[in-house]
């Protein structure tokens, strides 16, 4: 290992570590907001499925507006003594506009391609992404006929089987993970505590920041400096022999 992977795994360790939950947020000490559009704009660099970026990110910022959503997170101390608060939210109904997006990104990256090698390259957001995404009743008919064909085609060859409306909003909300878990270590990196948050009524939310309904909330996630008392607990994890198998 040389010089600077030895301090990129020390710095990486030491993020690691020391990100916790943190559930009470210093009230005086200044809170640097850009910090939170940094890391946010680090977040969007995550991986995420077919590059389809169905994410989307709001910054509370506003008290009032900060203090509403507070209530809306069952008044956990994380969302109301948080400095700012960031509602990670996934949009599948956007996935024509995110499609398109690629496909002109792909029509530049293979512009040097014959005619046929193009198709082929550009068929993954042509063909494959509108019969994932496109065509999700909510009667569940669509999936059950999409999940059908993947289990005649998966009889005699490896086959995705995850291809109904349920399937695709674990996807959407995988990716929306991945980038929050980003974020929280960028904020950790720039001096900063968070805290991931599921507990919230998402409904009201949704209403207060003007989402369309198909909007979902993947987590609430509380920023600030860390208050005495903010780490309610030692840290637990289950033995890594329970959780961590090599085959
Ligand atoms: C998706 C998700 C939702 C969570 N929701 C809450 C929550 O609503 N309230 C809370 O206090 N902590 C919440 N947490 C934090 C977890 O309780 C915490 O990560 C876990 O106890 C491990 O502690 P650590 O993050 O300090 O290592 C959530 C974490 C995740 C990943």
């Amino acid at each position: 290992m040389n010089y600077q992977e030895d301090q990129l795994t020390k710095a990486f360790e030491q993020l690691v570590q020391e990100r916790r939950s943190v559930r009470v947020y210093d009230q005086e000490e200044p809170f640097d907001h850009d910090a939170v559009q940094r890391s946010l704009e680090k977040a969007v660099l995550s991986p995420n499925s077919s590059n389809m970026q169905l994410w989307e990110f709001y910054r509370i910022k506003d008290n009032t507006l900060k203090d509403k959503i507070g209530q809306y997170c069952m008044r956990q101390k994380a969302a109301t003594t948080a400095r700012e608060l960031v509602v990670v939210v996934v949009r599948p109904d956007l996935w024509k506009k995110r499609q398109q997006a690629n496909v002109t990104q792909m029509e530049k990256v293979t512009a040097h391609l014959d005619a046929k090698a193009r198709k082929r390259a550009m068929s993954y957001y042509t063909s494959l992404i509108p019969k994932l995404y496109g065509k999700n009743d909510k009667l569940g008919i669509s999936s059950f006929v999409k999940r059908i064909i993947a289990s005649w085609i998966g009889w005699k060859k490896p086959m995705v089987r995850e291809v109904g409306r349920s399937d695709v909003r674990v996807t959407v909300h995988k990716s929306a993970a991945l980038a929050s878990m980003t974020f929280m270590y960028a904020m950790k990196a720039e001096g900063y505590d968070t805290c991931p948050m599921e507990g919230f009524d998402s409904k009201r939310v949704k209403k207060v920041l003007g989402l369309p309904s198909a909007a979902e909330i993947c987590m609430i996630i509380g920023c600030g400096k860390g208050a005495e008392g903010g780490v309610y607990s030692e840290r637990f994890r289950i033995d890594n022999e329970e959780v961590i198998f090599t085959k």
